[in-house]
């Protein structure tokens, strides 16, 4: 007696059947439905043809068929759980204990926004406080009220970043809008703001129609000082930036003044200290002199003292101006003003220990 041909082909499918225990997820899924779906699983149709057969070979294939069905579906069992296994095992080896731990980020204050601290808190302790101002302003306040004459060069296209802006509200002393060019306009806001005495830093960002290259940049820092009072002198101006300069650079910093020429200040002077990087010797740094200029200052014009509706006869005052970031390239000998400007934390991070 033969089998049935329904049956034939058995043995190929019980090769078929040991396979499982060496499939990956999905093809084991594939051949769970080949096998054992309830609609076109091969094992599944076999069993249903049982019926049909003559009652001699039904006991027999049908242990058969029933075995197959049975191994089938213990190796699939076995193969899930080593395959889950190994996933498991997997996910843990992904946690690579032996591979060096990340670096910590660490923050640190931009070596500008330093400065500008310091300077800040070398001021507060002699009792200046904190003055700011717009950085779009008119002419008026940028040039005009600080004395300029309405041909000065500085008001020039070439000088000056001018806005393109509907006109100023009536009422506010105006003319063209500008990126201010430095902070001395909020000197006329101050007067206008309060009455003498006045003692107050200003820091803020500038702006001008300049390269950008190692040494320009259009927008840079300023910290602007301005202190007017009765009988403030010259002398107090010298002692105060003096004493400022030690305590912002060293306790034995020489500094120097030069005769200069503003024309919101009278007399007017530039402040020189000491080369940081040679300390006098002369070196490319300081181009062989010894020294570095940090700031403009003089005596308040009473022209401007006028502007801001203080009374020249009744008060006096000095002023400064200085750059932060111009500062912190002498603090820390840093060659190219861009370094300061283009946020590339390779730069930054050197900051973070100091
Ligand atoms: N505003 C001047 C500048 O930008 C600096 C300065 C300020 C000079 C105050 C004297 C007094 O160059």
């Amino acid at each position: 007696m033969t089998a049935p041909p329904e049956l034939a082909g058995l043995a190929e499918l019980a090769d078929r059947i040991e396979r499982l225990s060496s499939l990956g997820a999905d093809a084991l899924d594939a051949e769970e439905h080949a096998l054992l779906g309830r609609k076109g699983g091969l094992l599944t149709a076999h069993l249903r043809t049982l019926a049909t057969l003559a009652v001699e070979h039904r006991k027999a294939h049908g242990a058969r068929v029933n075995a197959l069905k049975g191994r089938a579906e213990e190796l699939i069992q076995a193969r899930r759980q080593a395959l889950k296994a190994e996933a498991d095992l997997g996910r843990r080896e992904a946690v690579d204990l032996t591979m060096p731990a990340r670096r910590r980020w660490v923050g640190a204050e931009h070596p500008v926004t330093r400065v500008v601290d310091e300077i800040v808190d070398i001021f507060r302790a002699l009792g200046f406080a904190i003055a700011v101002g717009p950085e779009i302003e008119t002419e008026w306040y940028n040039f005009l009220a600080l004395n300029f004459p309405a041909d000065h060069p500085a008001m020039d296209m070439h000088d000056t970043l001018y806005v393109d802006a509907p006109p100023v509200d009536e009422g506010t002393p105006g003319g063209r809008l500008l990126l201010r060019t430095h902070t001395s306009p909020v000197q006329i806001r101050v007067f206008q703001a309060s009455a003498p005495p006045v003692r107050v830093v200003i820091p803020g960002m500038v702006y001008r129609s300049d390269a950008f290259d190692a040494s320009h940049s259009p927008a840079f820092s300023q910290i602007e000082g301005l202190a007017v009072d009765e009988g403030i002198s010259f002398v107090d101006l010298k002692a105060t930036l003096i004493h400022f300069a030690r305590r912002f650079f060293s306790p034995t910093t020489k500094t120097r003044f030069r005769p200069s020429f503003f024309p919101f200040t009278e007399p007017s002077a530039e402040m020189d200290v000491e080369c940081q990087l040679c300390h006098g010797g002369g070196c490319p740094a300081c181009k062989g002199t010894g020294w570095m200029e940090i700031l403009g200052c003089g005596m308040v014009h009473p022209a401007v003292l006028e502007h801001g509706g203080v009374d020249p006869e009744r008060y006096t005052g000095w002023a400064f101006g200085m750059g932060p970031h111009r500062i912190a390239m002498l603090r820390y000998g840093i060659p190219d003003i861009r370094l300061l400007l283009e946020g590339d934390m390779r730069f930054l991070e050197q900051f973070a220990s100091r």
